[in-house]
């Protein structure tokens, strides 16, 4: 039997491990075991999504909470050692590119034990995105590095990774989207929020580089009113975006607006519903480029770059800035000839799968 550990921290890992338990769960050489780091931790941003994916309570819970990059990082590399010393799995798979990702990173391969990393070759080549230093960080030291498009190859070649540790395996965001079409499609959300039938576009804003500088906020809440005043908009606030918007004094500007919708984070399925009905959607999200590029659905990426170039040169997204929202969003929704990218086909997990069953 082999253990196989998954690593979730934050919201958008849970999506990338969910797939991989269904699949582990499903072979009899394999057993996987998800290490919860605590890192989101509310009932919205956590305990719902497991619920909503069909995964159990964490097999493990490290509890480390919110706090600084060097706090989230070191606590979750101490408090992870331990599990490891404890019980040696076989594997470590960590996802993404949250603090939580390199910090079990690290703990695994001083250890000696196998670790990969699940959506590899990712680069926005902006050393000033934390997320940044966290997946150059732990693509030079995992022993696996499993690809979702070919620029993710081309970037670690060019690093001078060897060849045989990389694989392209495909996007497991997609395998969640596939998995979970039906379940979204008969949630009410649309119908609950009264925009069923009608066009609205989606909002989610949670990058610091966005949300944390008072002048920046200030200047997207005046847009996303502006567009507003022509379509309604759903938005969805994270933690850290509604404690901005707070301190601020922004929440009640945005929310005044008879066609902005403020409401609490909400969970994969019911976001979802939203998502499959939405003429277009803003956002800063990496997930949500890649999903949209996927439905079709016209997107503007608040961010001077994107390390999902794909959903770009192949997909629906439009990179735009606070200034220019308006006009990035016109040109999303002209955009036309868009692909779904090589291997973004729902089968990611089952390609980890087999790779694992060869080890
Ligand atoms: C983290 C990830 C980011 C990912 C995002 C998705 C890093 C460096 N960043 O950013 O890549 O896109 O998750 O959401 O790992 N908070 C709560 N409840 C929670 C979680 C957070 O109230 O359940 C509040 C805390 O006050 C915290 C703040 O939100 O300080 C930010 O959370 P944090 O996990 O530090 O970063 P995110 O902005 O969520």
């Amino acid at each position: 039997m082999r253990i196989v550990h998954l690593i979730a921290a934050a919201r958008p890992n849970f999506m990338k491990i969910a797939p991989l338990y269904h699949a582990f769960s499903r072979q009899k050489w394999a057993r996987p075991v998800i290490v919860h780091t605590g890192q989101h931790y509310d009932r919205n941003m956590f305990a719902d999504f497991f619920r909503d994916l069909g995964l159990p309570d964490p097999h493990v819970s490290l509890g480390l909470g919110s706090g600084t990059h060097a706090e989230q990082t070191g606590g979750v590399m101490i408090a992870y050692e331990k599990v490891l010393f404890e019980s040696r799995p076989d594997l470590v798979i960590v996802v993404g590119d949250v603090n939580s990702t390199v910090a079990c990173t690290l703990a695994a391969v001083k250890l000696g034990i196998r670790t990969a990393h699940l959506e590899a070759g990712l680069r926005s080549f902006d050393r000033t995105m934390p997320e940044e230093i966290n997946r150059v960080v732990t693509d030079a030291i995992a022993d696996h590095l499993w690809t979702p498009s070919r620029d993710g190859d081309t970037n670690l070649l060019r690093e001078g990774v060897d060849p045989e540790k990389i694989r392209m395996v495909g996007n497991i965001m997609i395998d969640s989207l596939v998995m979970m079409t039906p379940a979204i499609e008969a949630e009410d959300a649309r119908w609950r929020f009264g925009l069923e039938g009608s066009d609205y576009g989606v909002v989610t804003l949670h990058r610091p580089s966005n949300v944390d500088d008072k002048d920046t906020l200030a200047t997207l809440c005046q847009a996303l009113r502006r567009i507003a005043d022509r379509t309604p908009l759903i938005f969805p606030v994270h933690p850290r975006t509604r404690k901005q918007l707070d301190a601020f004094g922004l929440a009640d500007h945005l929310a005044r607006h008879k066609n902005i919708i403020l409401t609490e984070p909400l969970g994969y399925k019911a976001f979802m519903n939203l998502v499959f009905g939405a003429r277009f959607a803003v956002t800063d999200s990496g997930g949500l480029q890649e999903e949209t590029t996927y439905l079709g659905i016209p997107c503007v990426t608040l961010r001077p770059n994107t390390e999902r170039p794909v959903t770009v040169d192949q997909g629906t997204n439009v990179l735009g800035t606070p200034d220019t929202l308006e006009a990035d969003l016109e040109k999303a929704m002209a955009k036309k000839g868009r692909t779904v990218p090589e291997m973004w086909d729902g089968r990611t997990a089952d390609r980890v799968v087999e790779l694992v069953h060869g080890f």
